[in-house]
């Protein structure tokens, strides 16, 4: 998994995503089975803040949204 952390991205949310996803991979007992980093700019700023999973990039991310995505796409891993 890796989170856009691009100027855009960064201060348009994903600074605050960023703690949050580190928080939650913790508190899951994920932290050691899901290789969490940042990125460089993914060129497509304007729909951002974008996170990427599994090679799929997920526009848009909000700290609101974040929790409902992890649980979507890590729920297979435990
Ligand atoms: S800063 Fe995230 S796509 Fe450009």
């Amino acid at each position: 998994m890796e989170i856009c952390l691009g100027s855009s991205c960064f201060s348009r949310g994903n600074r605050d995503v960023v703690q949050y996803i580190k928080e939650y991979l913790k508190k899951n007992h994920l932290d050691d089975k899901v290789v969490f980093k940042g990125a460089r700019c993914l060129g497509h700023c304007s729909n951002g803040p974008n996170l990427i999973i599994n090679s799929k990039v997920i526009e848009g991310v909000s700290l609101d949204m974040a929790e409902k995505i992890l649980a979507e796409y890590l729920s297979d891993i435990k």
